[in-house]
């Protein structure tokens, strides 16, 4: 035979095209399906086995050539390669050269179809697990240090520019949050990839007493309502790489921050060494390359939803060969998701805070004129009229070349009649951070119990991810127990 080896042909006279067949050619990247594909398998062939589909002998000799199949690929000894149209044929051949004419009943009442659609879902959820580990150890990293700064001061921004005093600990937990909501969307698209679509064959079920829920507890998945919806269904390739390309976009925004803290003109953390990059041309330079390529990432993933939407906008129903295509871009976006979360949590550690430089940017900006106007307001002031004398204030403060705490009371005064000294204290940008005591608000003792709920929400995902057992298939696949019931 010329040409990839197949399973079909029955019906062809004539030899392929060979350009044509390496075009449409899947193997060079849906090999990586191989364990999982081998897994699904023995589900489907254990139901087949129990439903009395295929005979006990038959039965027996899949199961344990498979299993062989799949300990050899999970070793190493049998590597995944040859000259096959796709990753299912060449599971098929393979098995048929080990174990003879049992291998050639394997296929009864499944369709590449339905397998490729089980295969990907399984390996989704399992990169989805390890990918939400990797958020939380980020979370992690992000809460511990947190928890020690509280109380260190630094402003807020809005439009780029000087706006509020926060906390760095209230600053990075901000980050947190995004990626809090990045886990429950990881999480979501787990939960969604766990449709089996194993016996809706091509799109009709089948003509065999087949037992699909069988075959999808076996996988720990839950069964498909509508043969035709299981094997046109790519919502969790969507969901999955929305998650990986949203989690991208939080992490770039970080990263920005990350280029800009680091510059001389903001200072506020500098790059170990570890974790900076030097210039083949300028001795002198210190480059946050990890961040820039962290930023760059997140539109390669973004290209990789956009890729998802777009091959299944106007598909017609159920399977068309459009959707053999979702999987380098579904490879990529969670590749570039797990290295881009790994890369992040090194860079975080290998930040240095200036805790010094972030106290200087406190001057300069009069980034307390706020709490002036509310000092006002709490002083039975309307507060259009407060802003409006806040800003004579900082007016007058700018000529002095002072701070607005350090004016003079007659001064502040002459622009706001009802201030008084306690007012004035109040306007030194630490007491600012104090007074902001609303829920979720930066005052260290809100940011304590912001901690708190990060943390909570970390364990509780911890206990989620301990809960998530590999398919029940592949426990007895290990343990040898595959022939016997349940
Ligand atoms: N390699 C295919 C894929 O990745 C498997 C399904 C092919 N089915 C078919 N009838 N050509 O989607």
């Amino acid at each position: 035979m010329s040409g990839p080896r197949r399973l079909w042909g029955g019906r062809f006279d004539g030899p392929a095209d060979p350009e044509l067949d390496r075009f449409t050619s899947s193997f060079s990247f849906d090999r990586v399906l191989a364990p999982w594909d081998l897994v699904a398998s023995l589900a489907h062939a254990r139901m087949l086995f129990e439903r009395g589909v295929v005979g006990a002998a038959d039965g027996e000799a899949i199961l344990l050539g498979l299993s062989g199949m799949l300990r050899d690929v999970e070793s190493g000894s049998l590597v995944v390669d040859g000259d096959d149209e796709d990753v299912h044929t060449w599971i098929e051949r393979l098995l048929t050269e080990r174990i003879g004419d049992p291998g050639r009943r394997l296929h009864t009442a499944r369709s590449r179809n339905d397998q490729t659609g089980a295969a990907l879902r399984l390996l989704v959820r399992a990169r989805l697990i390890e990918l939400l580990r990797a958020v939380d150890l980020l979370g992690d990293t992000l809460v511990e240090l947190a928890g020690s700064h509280l109380e260190t001061f630094l402003p807020g921004y809005t439009h780029l520019q000087r706006g509020q005093p926060v906390s760095l600990a209230h600053h990075l937990l901000a980050h947190f949050w995004f990626l809090d909501a990045d886990a429950n969307r990881l999480r979501r698209a787990h939960e969604v990839a766990a449709i089996c679509p194993l016996g809706a064959g091509a799109l009709a079920g089948s003509v065999h007493p087949i037992d699909p829920a069988r075959t999808a507890e076996l996988l720990g998945l839950v069964p498909f309502r509508n043969s035709m919806h299981a094997v046109a269904d790519r919502d969790y390739v969507v969901e999955c790489s929305f998650a990986c390309a949203l989690l991208l976009v939080h992490l770039s925004r970080w990263a920005e921050e990350v280029v800009l803290w680091t510059t001389r003109e903001f200072g506020f953390a500098r790059l170990s060494d570890s974790v900076a990059k030097g210039s083949s041309l300028m001795p002198q330079k210190k480059n946050p390359e990890a961040a820039e390529v962290l930023r760059g990432k997140s539109g390669r993933v973004v290209g990789d939803l956009v890729a998802h939407l777009v091959q299944l906008k106007g598909l017609p129903l159920t399977y068309n060969s459009d959707l053999q295509e979702d999987k380098e871009a579904l490879f990529d976006a969670l590749d570039a998701a797990a290295g881009g979360v790994g890369a992040a949590d090194a860079l975080l550690r290998g930040l240095r805070f200036d805790t010094e430089r972030m106290r200087a940017a406190l001057r300069g900006g009069f980034l307390t004129a706020t709490d002036l106007a509310d000092g006002l307001v709490l002083r039975g002031v309307a507060f259009r009229d407060a802003h409006e004398s806040a800003g004579r204030a900082v007016r007058r403060a700018e000529d002095l070349g002072v701070e607005l705490w350090e004016l003079p009371l007659e001064e502040l005064q002459a622009c706001c009649p009802r201030a008084d000294g306690d007012l004035l204290r109040a306007l030194d940008p630490e007491a600012s951070v104090r007074a902001h005591a609303s829920p979720g608000g930066p005052a260290p003792q809100r940011v304590a119990e912001q901690l708190a709920a990060a943390r909570a929400a970390l364990s509780e995902r911890a206990a989620w991810r301990d809960e998530q057992a590999p398919p029940p298939i592949y426990r007895a696949h290990l343990e040898g127990a595959l022939l016997h019931p349940r």
